[in-house]
């Protein structure tokens, strides 16, 4: 009887309180740690001092929980490891949101900042709030923090969760290996400044599927350093569609390979299947496919531009060295363009052009009135093959003369 009791005592207080004490169960709670969750007391004091249990226990898998219908307030958080299980999990039922710009404290690299946790998986039905609308207001120049930073964590995984009006990009992926991204909703207001959705640089075996993604700027950006990246079933709008690069800014020698992109609607973005290299940079962008995508009154659906600089389109003057743009395809490219301009294979004289280019099966037609504009196709020392495309790619069927300059 006595035992009965004592037992039940125990269920009582919570299991994973005691269990906890006795290296038992590995899941901890953030209220258990004192944080309150009422959106206007500033909760970081318990979420670190949660971070530190969870990335401290030893176990198979160790769990903390956000808890639903509860608004964490949390500011800018280091939450770095090596931790001590390779399976660390952050189950967020509950919305974590950011104090606004005046009341920022800390670094401004990154607002949730994770780095070298081996293992991390963030998941559930919560939101995670950078609540940016008093950080779109400042500068160009100012510094804005990325809202979710990972840096150095091998065995990521992200799964269904809400990001919502970072002050900056919403996710960074940096220096990554085995990456797994699946089913977000990305969202902040279409003239929200640099608002990415996803950016990966320096990363490695990146799988991006099933995610809804409208902000202010790219929705996915691949940078310097990554390769072997899919994704698959993206739908991008607003926004400035999926971009590699921009490479070579600032003279630096960049590289990005293996990029597959499939399965994506874009959706009154600015531009769809996009690379961006600035002059003077090297290294190279190759082996990169956009296949069956589909644009709704996409402005720039395809677009290879080696002018790009200072967050310019096709504004620098094609001079000194390019990083090399090669092996791409467009295959399955239907919908509709806002603008004249659907295909516009801008490419830079010294590099050789950009070269092994495909384009194929491509139908665009044009969404906006008159009618009677015709779709053009902007083409510069791009070299390859275009098969069955509407508009036609001249340049790059059999026997085209290129303009003697
Ligand atoms: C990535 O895409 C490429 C090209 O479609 C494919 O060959 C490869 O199997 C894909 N990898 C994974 C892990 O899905
Ligand atoms: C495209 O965006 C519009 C406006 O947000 C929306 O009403 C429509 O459902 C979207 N279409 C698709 C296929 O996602
Ligand atoms: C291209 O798309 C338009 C509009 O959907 C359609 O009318 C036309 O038949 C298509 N052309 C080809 C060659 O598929």
């Amino acid at each position: 009887m006595e035992a009965l009791v004592i037992f039940l005592i125990a269920l009582l207080i919570g299991s994973s309180h005691l269990d906890v004490g006795e290296g038992q169960s590995n899941t901890f709670n953030i209220v258990n740690f004192g944080a309150v969750g009422d959106g206007k007391t500033d909760d970081s004091g318990a979420f670190l001092k949660a971070w530190q249990a969870l990335c401290g226990t030893k176990g198979a898998t160790v769990t903390l929980e956000i808890p639903a219908s509860k608004t964490f307030l949390i500011s800018q958080s280091d939450l770095s490891g090596p931790c001590s299980s390779s399976s660390i999990q952050i189950k967020i039922l509950g919305n974590i949101v950011a104090p606004e710009a005046m009341a920022w404290k800390g670094s401004k690299e990154c607002w949730l900042c994770f780095r070298e946790v081996n293992g991390l998986f963030l998941y559930g039905s919560g939101q995670i709030n950078g609540n940016g609308a008093s950080w779109w207001t400042q500068g160009k120049g100012a510094e804005r923090p990325t809202a979710l930073h990972l840096h150095a964590c091998n065995n990521l995984k992200l799964d269904g969760l809400t990001h919502l009006n970072s002050q900056m990009n919403h996710i960074g992926v940096h220096h990554c290996n085995g990456v797994s991204i699946s089913n977000l909703h990305i969202y902040a207001p279409g003239d929200s400044p640099n608002t990415d959705g996803i950016d990966i640089s320096g990363s490695t075996q990146v799988y991006i599927s099933d995610c809804f993604i409208g902000t202010g700027d790219d929705c996915i950006a691949i940078k310097g350093g990554s390769s072997n990246i899919n994704i698959t079933k993206i739908t991008c709008g607003p926004g400035h569609g999926i971009s590699i690069g921009s490479l070579g800014e600032g003279g630096k020698n960049e590289n990005v390979e293996q990029v597959y992109v499939r399965d994506v609607i874009f959706n009154a973005t600015k531009n769809g299947a996009r690379i961006k290299t600035a002059p003077g940079g090297s290294g190279y962008a190759r082996t990169i496919s956009f296949e069956e995508i589909t644009l709704i009154n996409t402005r720039y659906p395809v677009e290879i531009d080696q002018r790009y600089c200072n967050g310019k389109a096709h504004t620098c003057s094609d001079k000194g060295q390019a990083v090399a743009v090669s092996d791409v395809t467009y295959r399955g490219i239907h919908g509709t363009s806002s603008d004249e301009q659907a295909i516009y294979l801008d490419c830079s004289s010294n590099s050789g052009g950009c070269t092994r280019i495909t384009i194929e099966n491509v139908n665009i037609t044009l969404s906006t009135f008159p009618l009677t504009k015709t779709l053009q196709v902007i083409c510069n020392n791009a070299h390859g093959k275009a098969i069955h495309t509407q508009p036609v790619v001249s340049c790059l069927l059999p026997g085209f003369k290129r303009p003697f300059i």
